[in-house]
């Protein structure tokens, strides 16, 4: 086993490249290497070295692609990683049917949105409502003078900070979006001296990360600057103008609802949002659920799940104790599960349109707006969780989640069709693992 520093000399002596400096634990001047000698670099640090550049070199897709775009998303960049992507049709939202896709390793959650899909596809369907689009961002900044002092300057530069975005917000502005308000806000009985800036966004069909960080940054600059000229420059501090992730103004509404009819299911289903209102252990797997399908698109769209799910979170965490983000109710004999939650995405910039898959994925959904979109992964984020829940509150959810891991377990196995169905049919009522799977394989081939 080489050292690190020896590993590193090491490596860098079968290649050519330009590297600037290596000192004795740090690789410098990685990213300018060619992929070839990045990846070998690499396998030096893997536990099975040929294996691992065997894989990396393997799992490179660029022949079969057009393009050369998804390389250039990320640095470093010298595999790919692919996930399924996976169709959930019949869902009815706002009377019109959408075959969703979505992106996810995890088994049983694409048949768990079709299954609830198809379901309530009957009854109505899922309806949403959009309760808002803005964003906001701050500039977050400490002033030792007085309240009265930072108030008149900032109402007095108020014009000029929106005047100082004017040519960054061009084309937002033709398409409906840009700087809806600027506002002070007092912190300062959080945190002494402390006040931020806050401006709220309507980004239009972008998820708008980019426009409003360079828009905010231009304003900080401004600010900065008029601070000088003022010659109070001395009282601001301003440390930081970032978007904030947590979008409460960005919020979609979406709701099942039918007949209780005899059956005990509605009011069991009752019994276990209301737990996940109570419990805060219960809701993060509750809400966890929620995002199995909300991710699932978010991701097949090419926008940011961290963002949707920091902003779900922290909603779901709005009046102090973390809760389920979905409702259930029962009123004369009507059941209804809803769910709120703030979905910051878009259908245009970003990943949304440079990805081939994520731009076939809205034109599946019929080139949405993003309020389209934000109730297309509302209504599929309800369906995992009705899936979820009914399976919970009946006979658990392994049954469903073993035969789909049987049929991985097989695939990985070399199972050839016949030898699927005699598996399906003998592990219906056993208990299923890859030891016994492949134990009934041998008997089966009696080997
Ligand atoms: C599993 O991915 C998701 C569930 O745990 C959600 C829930 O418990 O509500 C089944």
């Amino acid at each position: 086993m080489l050292r690190s520093d020896q590993r590193i000399e090491t490596c860098l002596c079968i290649s050519d490249c330009q590297v600037t400096k290596v000192s004795e634990i740090m690789i410098q001047g990685f990213s300018q290497l060619s992929r070839e000698e990045k990846i070998r670099i690499a396998a030096e640090y893997a536990s099975q070295p040929v294996e691992f550049a065997n894989v990396m070199f393997s799992h490179w897709l660029p022949e079969q692609r057009s393009d050369e775009i998804i390389t250039e998303f990320t640095e470093n960049t010298v595999s790919d990683f692919s996930l399924p992507y996976s169709l959930a049709p019949n869902f009815r939202i706002n009377g019109k049917d959408y075959i969703v896709p979505m992106v996810t390793e995890e088994s049983s959650v694409v048949a768990a949105a079709s299954a609830a899909a198809k379901f309530w596809w009957s009854r109505g369907g899922f309806r949403t409502r959009i309760k808002g689009v803005m964003k906001p961002g701050h500039i977050h900044f400490f002033w030792t003078g007085t309240r009265k002092a930072i108030e008149s300057f900032i109402a007095e530069i108020n014009p000029g900070l929106l005047e100082s975005v004017s040519t960054i917000g061009k084309s937002m502005k033709a398409r409906g979006g840009g700087i809806v308000s600027i506002s002070l806000k007092d912190m300062t009985s959080k945190l002494h001296g402390y006040f931020q800036i806050e401006a709220i966004f309507n980004t239009a069909d972008a998820m708008g990360a980019n426009f409003i960080n360079t828009c905010l940054e231009a304003m900080a600059a401004y600010m900065e600057q008029q601070a000088k000229f003022r010659e109070i420059s001395a009282d601001l501090d301003i440390i930081m103008a970032i978007l904030s992730n947590y979008t409460p103004q960005c919020l979609v509404e979406c709701e099942v609802n039918c007949p209780i009819g005899e059956t005990t299911l509605f009011r069991r289903i009752e019994k276990a949002v209301l737990i996940a209102r109570y419990d805060m252990s219960r809701a993060v797997t509750h809400n966890k659920g929620i995002f199995n399908g909300v991710d699932a698109v978010i991701l097949a769209t090419g926008n940011d799940f961290r963002a949707v799910e920091a902003a779900g979170h922290a909603w779901a965490s709005r009046d102090g104790s973390y809760k389920g983000l979905s409702k259930a109710d029962i009123e004369d004999d009507q059941f209804t599960l809803s769910l709120e939650m703030p979905i910051p995405i878009g259908v245009v910039g970003g990943m949304t349109t440079l990805h081939p898959l994520a731009k076939a994925s809205l034109q599946l959904l019929g080139n949405p707006s993003s309020e389209t979109l934000m109730s297309v992964v509302a209504a599929t984020g309800l369906a995992n969780h009705f899936s979820a829940l009914k399976a919970l509150v009946s006979g658990g959810i392994q049954q469903g989640h073993m035969k789909l891991h049987l049929v991985n377990i097989l695939a990985q196995l070399n199972a050839n069709m016949k030898e699927k169905e005699e598996a399906v049919r003998y592990f219906e009522h056993r208990y299923i693992s890859v030891p016994e799977v492949q134990n009934f394989l041998i008997r089966l081939r009696g080997l």
